[in-house]
Parts: structure tokens; sequence; C-alpha cells
């Protein structure tokens, strides 16, 4: 078995974060997000990755190197142009071989291994195993349709889902879902789209079986994703104190405080976690807040939050919740009269004034 994981695309969705770093590479709880695939992926014993990256730049392959970290081959994959997940396996064929393989969305999410679904892949011996995910919010996904135990129709983005599932970015196939990807023609949106590969396999007889993930899952899509997966992620975290707490601070609940962190005087509610290096002086940090390494936070206040970092934070009077700060961004307050307002944003930001 081998796996094959995206980590293109042009992440839309996620700007301005995304105009300078690719969005697989974004931090949840101070860990780049393809990690987890890879680590996931390790942990279920395959040792062959490819990864599918943008033909432009080489920040993913800097990033995450040959596998040896986690005792993987990585090969790169570069796609043209995003052209569809459909696509992504298409070019996937030469490294994937005859082999069986788990497709591995790199932005998706998950609490728990993936051993289980492998398994049920093989004792099935399906052509296409699927994971579905109860959501809120169906239309935004692949949507199956389901009677009895089996899937008869998915559908992508319908305006009326067929049920109240996902289908997840973790697809374990063997090789008859390459005849799909080649003979699927573009959607409305110029992509070959994965689930037209999938009714393509219900459609010539193929055996298409489901595994509904019972934790949480999440694709990490859009800023809420984001915040959302870091929450659940440190709750899921344990505590570390490795830096420097004063005595006039307070440090509760589960906190990651990694080497060379300072606490003065602050109050920090966990679940948190401080990246090395960075300070933080007569603030208060809140639960389910992730910030990077070599941050200054002084006489502020921040609550469900992803700082990365060398993010700067000083004497800002109002509580800084639900937000997310790119590399090296500063907010302070201002020190001369008149007290305006001043901005230096990139494109695509976003600035909440209260
Ligand atoms: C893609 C797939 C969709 C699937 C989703 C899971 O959507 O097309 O079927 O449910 O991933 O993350 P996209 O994220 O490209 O909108």
């Amino acid at each position: 078995m081998k796996a094959l994981i995206t980590a293109g695309g042009k992440g839309t969705r996620l700007r301005p974060l995304t105009h300078t770093q690719n969005k697989h590479l974004l931090p949840i709880c101070n860990k780049p997000t393809l990690h987890y695939a890879l680590e996931k992926v390790a942990q279920a014993g395959i040792r062959q990755v490819g990864i599918v990256t943008n033909q432009e730049g080489l920040e993913v392959q800097q990033a995450i190197g040959n596998g040896d970290r986690w005792g993987l081959q990585i090969t790169y994959i570069p796609q043209e142009a995003p052209l569809g997940l459909a696509h992504v396996v298409r070019i996937a064929r030469e490294f994937i071989g005859d082999d069986s393989f788990i497709f591995y969305l790199g932005d998706n999410m998950i609490v728990g291994g993936i051993s289980r679904f492998i398994e049920e892949f093989a004792e099935q011996k399906s052509n296409c195993h699927l994971t579905l995910s109860r959501v809120k919010d169906p239309e935004r996904f692949g949507v199956p349709e389901i009677v009895g135990d089996r899937i008869i129709s998915i559908e992508e983005k319908p305006n009326n889902p067929k049920s109240a599932f996902a289908v997840a970015g973790i697809y374990l196939y063997d090789s008859s879902i390459f005849e799909a990807v080649n003979r699927i023609k573009p959607s409305a949106r110029g992509e070959l789209e994965i689930s037209d590969a999938h009714q393509y396999l219900i459609d010539h007889g193929k055996k298409v079986t489901f595994s509904e993930i019972t934790g949480w899952w999440k694709d990490t899509g859009k800023p809420e994703d984001i915040l959302e997966a870091n929450r659940l992620l440190l709750e899921h975290t344990e505590g570390k104190i490795a830096g420097m707490v004063d005595r006039q601070s307070l440090v509760t609940g589960n906190v990651v405080l990694e080497e060379g962190a300072q606490i003065i005087n602050s109050v920090v509610r966990g679940p948190a976690i401080i990246g090395k290096g960075t300070v933080l002086e007569n603030s208060y940090i809140g639960p389910f807040t992730s910030i990077g390494d070599n941050c200054q936070i002084r006489n502020s206040e921040v609550e469900f939050s992803i700082i990365l970092n060398q993010c700067v934070i000083l004497d800002v009077g109002v509580r800084i919740e639900n937000s997310l700060l790119g590399v090296a961004s500063r907010v302070v307050r201002a020190a001369s009269r008149p007290r305006s307002n001043r901005f230096m944003t990139g494109d695509q930001s976003l600035i909440e004034i209260s």
C-alpha cells in the first residue's frame, strides 16, 4: 500500500495568509497542517508516499524534505495546474503503479488513526473505500446517497444534499480508480472531480464501500475551520512546561510552554501552546490559543486565536479573539497623538474594529 497526499492548490479562502505560504504549511497547534497527514500515514505502516505539489515553487519540498523524519520515502509529483482531485490521481499513475493506495487530502484533519479504514478496505475487498463524516453543511462537500448499507450515488457540492454526510478527504483505492479518472470529463468549474470518478466506479459495477468517521474530522479550507481544528487539537494536547513562568504569573489547564519562552506577570488559561522564545508580559492568554516562536505579547489579551512566529502585540486595549495573525504581524497601540487607527495591510487582509 502506498499513500498519495495533496499539498498544492491556491488556498484562496485563506488569503492573505496563503499569498506568502502554501496552506498545507500553515500551523495548527504550532505544527504545519501537512505533518498530521504524514504522521497518520507513517503510523499506519505505509512507507512510500507521493506528495502532489504546485508546479511553481519548492516550499513544500523544502519544508518537508525526503521523509526521513517520519521513516517515509517521499516522491514529489508536480501538478501543472489545479485541474481537480481526479487529475491529481491521474498524474500519480506512474508513482502508484499497480499498488493499492490511500489518497489523503493534506488539509484534512482527523483525530485517531487511519489503520481502521485500511483494514476495512482490505477485508471487504473493495475497489474504492470512502470515509464519511456527518456534517451540518453537506452542500460544501461530496455527498453520498445511501440506501441500506450501500452508496448508490455521489454528488459534488449538491444544492439539495441526499444525505447528511460529507465524503471526507481520505480515500482508499485499487487500480480501478485510474480507469475512472481517465474517462470522466471536467465539471462546470473546469475540474476533474473526484466525486465524478466515484460515480463512474458505481456506474461500472465496482465495489464502493465506506466507513463512518465517528470522531471529529475537519477540512481546513477556511479560517474558521483552522481555528476549530486548532481548538480540537489543543483539547487533545498534554501540557508541558519547558519555558520560564515567574512567580507573579498563573498558568492553568493544559499549557505547552516551549523552551526559552517566558511568562512574566501574566495569566495563561489552557489549553494553549506557546512557542520557543516567545515572551508574554502583563498579558492574558485564553483557551484555544496557539502562539508561535519568538513572539512578543505585552499588556494585551489574546484568546481563541492562532498567532504565527515573530508576531508583536503591544498595549492593545481590547481582547484579540477569533484571529489568525500571519508571520511577523504587528498589532500595537499608536504612541502619539492624534489617536487614530493606522493600517499597513497586505492584499485581502481583514481588520475588524470594536
Ligand atoms: C474536496 C472534494 C469533496 C470532498 C472534500 C473533502 O472538496 O471535491 O468531494 O468532500 O474535498 O475535504 P474541495 O475541498 O476541493 O472543495
